[in-house]
């Protein structure tokens, strides 16, 4: 949990509709907290048949609101307090009934009157079967409900709980939870187009062998994931690497340094980027030759010649479409981080990021860097890589503008 996650604070009221999928509400509920939201629950009675109270009070420390007409719990806070409260409304799991009663502002029940006291942005999940997804009426009220501003999370197509596939499942809760973020987040780098390199690359020997590096990716995915945070457009070109690709964010897999340079320069040729993250740990040799089959232990050379990889930084800085501002990564053990940066200046980089291979930069899940620009410096202290990568793009804020 940090203050610079976009779902810190933010207060979400979390409706359970009627349907299979809300036992995976309590789930979301969870996530939520984690970081940093403060959730409040109505669970509807036919979502009642499917997760019980006692679940979302033991989560959530407070009992659901589940009754528009009870006493008790409208004097605690009644219902129009309760729309109000919430920075936003998200319906998870919506059942085919709650679109149909969303789109003609039935208000018979809480959820109901709640979506029409609140005038703040409303998220619908919905989980149903795939043939009643697609059917003309709920697509009606799906497109009404679109158009008086709501978002839908979904669905996506898949096995379904009544075991037959189609589009109709519910969003994973750590992907609804993703996309809240981004919804809710700053929004303050829209328009902006920033490129990610992550992860190590793999210079092939042969079908099974070659050279890498202890990369794994995270601090890379974790900046791709801050900048779709702010509402950029994000393009992260990635090497080898079994990472799940951040919500909001445009995927290339490459293998060896070629292959990711020559990603960037065509990703580079079709729009200008304002910031290129060149943070892949990209191997500066590769074996002089590979082979399309694999040698046997008695044909491997006992010294193996290696040419030199293009650099990547020095390419982006001569391209005629060079970003707005390069960023480039050195992780070095005890650095000396004016050497370090000069290094990095010198391949045309316009701030320099130095990681000490002690603070964890490789394979761990926490991070430290020096930033270094111009005659300026700023350190990042040890942090998770999520929130070192939401630090980073704070700092980077002045070279945008
Ligand atoms: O010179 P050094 O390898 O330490 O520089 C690291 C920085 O340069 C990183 O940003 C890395 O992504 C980039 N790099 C590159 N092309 C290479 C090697 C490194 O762009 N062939």
């Amino acid at each position: 949990m940090n203050g610079m996650d976009p779902l810190h604070g933010k207060r979400i009221l979390l409706l359970i509709g009627g349907s299979i999928a809300a036992y995976k509400s309590p789930e979301i509920l969870r996530l939520l907290q984690a970081r940093g939201a403060r959730v409040r629950c109505v669970l509807s009675t036919a979502g009642a048949r499917f997760v019980t109270p006692l679940t979302l009070q033991a989560l959530s420390g407070e009992a659901p609101r589940q009754d528009l007409f009870a006493a008790e719990e409208e004097a605690a806070m009644d219902h129009i307090r309760l729309a109000r409260w919430a920075d936003a409304l998200l319906y998870a799991p919506i059942s085919a009934n709650g679109l149909a009663r969303l789109a003609l502002g039935l208000a018979e029940d809480l959820a109901g009157t709640i979506a029409l006291a609140s005038r703040n942005p409303r998220f619908l999940v919905p989980a149903m079967n795939w043939a009643m997804w697609e059917h003309p009426a709920t697509q009606r009220h799906v497109a009404q409900l679109r158009d008086d501003g709501a978002v839908f999370i979904g669905p996506e197509a898949g096995d379904l709980a009544c075991g037959e596939t189609g589009s109709g499942r519910m969003v994973s809760p750590a992907d609804i939870v993703a996309r809240l973020a981004l919804e809710l987040g700053p929004g303050d780098w829209r328009g902006r187009r920033v490129l990610v390199s992550a992860g190590p690359t793999w210079e092939a020997l042969d079908p099974a062998r070659g050279l890498g590096n202890r990369a794994s990716g995270r601090q890379g995915f974790a900046l791709a994931q801050a900048a779709a945070e702010r509402g950029a457009e994000v393009l992260l070109v990635a090497g080898p690497c079994a990472l799940p690709t951040p919500v909001g964010v445009q995927r290339r897999d490459v293998e060896s340094a070629r292959d990711m340079l020559a990603a960037i320069l065509e990703a580079l040729g079709d729009r200008p980027y304002d910031l290129f993250l060149a943070n892949a740990a990209v191997a500066d040799h590769r074996p002089a030759s590979a082979s399309a089959i694999k040698g046997r232990k008695g044909e491997i050379p006992d010294s193996l010649p290696l040419v030199a990889n293009p650099d990547i930084v020095a390419s982006v800085h001569a391209c005629p479409q060079r970003p707005h501002c390069i960023v480039a990564f050195a992780a070095e053990t005890r650095p000396d981080v004016t050497t370090a940066a000069r290094k990095l200046w010198r391949k045309g980089a316009d701030v320099a990021v130095i990681n000490d291979l002690e603070a964890g930069a490789m394979g761990g899940t926490e991070n430290a860097c020096t930033l270094a620009w111009g005659e300026q410096s700023l350190n990042l202290p040890r942090q998770s890589k999520l929130s070192l990568a939401r630090a980073l793009l704070r700092a980077l804020d002045p070279c945008l503008s």
